[in-house]
């Protein structure tokens, strides 16, 4: 069932330089306990998505629909999207750090976020937040409750922040760039405990990440982010296998040349255009090696191929018209 759909979702900045286009239309959806992982190099708009669907983007201009179950999440009030938020679908961010308030421990945050969304007196919630520290494996969970963020590590910190995401059983977490902060070896723990709990919740999952080494691990099906739009869909076995867009295909290969030590930084030419002046035609075109003279000139429409769909005009046959 789905869970999510968002259809034709923009969301644009108006600033001195002109109109930012951070999210240019995009469409997907989210089924229940499914992992679909956002990806794309920076810029290219999968924060301000993330930030939009949970309400926490102002002074934009938004277009489109959220739709959340039955519920057109683009239609609520401020009070009715603070309801929603933290208690049916939660957010982890990048910077666990900044995430959590200085002045006050770890403890009182939780129970702070567990008494506003569930009705528990203090000292249940106490209990609750203890035993979903115990869940992400912070050893001494009732000492550790008591302390104050700045005594933990950035991978306890996000272990942590995965707990009060959880506390009340949403439905939906995002997770923006979870591990990315954090080094290679506590990257790897926290994804493999992220995928445990997710499938002991069977939360759905819209993951954010730049990093397809991660994608392989633990999505259900990507989608690829360019320029404000989504490029490709597909499941991930077929992606790895069998990229389609070109950008895809490139973001695959600068991952694969990482893996060789020596050789200079894993680079796609070019870099992810300012989204106040996008290219003409396909987004991609000033950079993409197979390039047509058709592509700075229209946009290429989106194309079904089997379970994946690509918005490239290589894949484009004038008898589908
Ligand atoms: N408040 C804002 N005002 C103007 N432009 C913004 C604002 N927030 C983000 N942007 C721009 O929107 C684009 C997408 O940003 P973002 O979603 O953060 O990218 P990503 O998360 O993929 O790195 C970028 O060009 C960024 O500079
Ligand atoms: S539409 Fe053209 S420029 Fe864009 S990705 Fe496809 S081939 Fe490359
Ligand atoms: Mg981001």
């Amino acid at each position: 069932m789905t869970i999510l759909s968002v259809r034709n979702l923009k969301t644009y900045f108006k600033t001195f330089e002109g109109v930012v286009k951070a999210v240019d239309g995009i469409s997907f959806d989210l089924k229940e306990s499914e992992i679909l992982a956002l990806v794309g190099e920076s810029g290219c708009g999968k924060s301000i998505t993330a930030l939009t669907i949970m309400g926490l983007v102002k002074n934009a201009i938004f277009e489109g629909s959220i739709k959340y179950k039955d519920m057109e999440l683009t239609k609520l009030s401020n009070e009715e999207y603070r309801k929603i938020r933290g208690k049916k679908i939660s957010m982890i961010f990048q910077e666990p750090m900044a995430s959590f308030d200085p002045l006050y421990t770890v403890g009182q945050q939780m129970v702070e976020a567990t008494l506003t969304h569930l009705e528990v007196n203090e000292k249940e919630a106490r209990k609750i937040c203890i035993n979903m520290l115990k869940k992400v494996h912070i050893p001494l969970a009732e000492k550790r409750f008591d302390e104050y963020p700045h005594q933990m590590s950035g991978g306890m910190l996000q272990r942590i922040m995965i707990a009060m995401a959880l506390l009340t059983n949403p439905d939906i977490i995002i997770a923006d760039e979870p591990t990315t902060a954090l080094d290679v070896t506590i990257q790897a723990q926290v994804l493999k405990l992220f995928k445990e709990l997710q499938e002991t919740f069977k939360t759905s999952v819209i993951f954010i990440t730049h990093d397809l080494g991660v994608v392989a691990e633990l999505a259900d099906k990507v989608h690829v982010m360019y320029a404000g739009k989504i490029v490709e869909k597909a499941r991930v076995f077929d992606l790895f296998r069998n990229p389609l867009h070109p950008y895809t295909e490139a973001l695959l290969q600068s991952r694969v040349k990482k893996e060789y030590k020596g050789r200079p930084l894993p680079y796609i030419p070019g870099t992810v255009p300012a989204a106040t002046k996008f290219p003409t035609g396909c987004r991609f075109h000033p950079r993409c090696s197979k390039v047509m003279p058709i592509c700075s000139e229209k946009e290429p429409p989106e194309i079904l191929i089997d379970n994946s769909s690509v918005s490239c005009w290589l894949y484009f046959r004038s008898d589908e018209k």
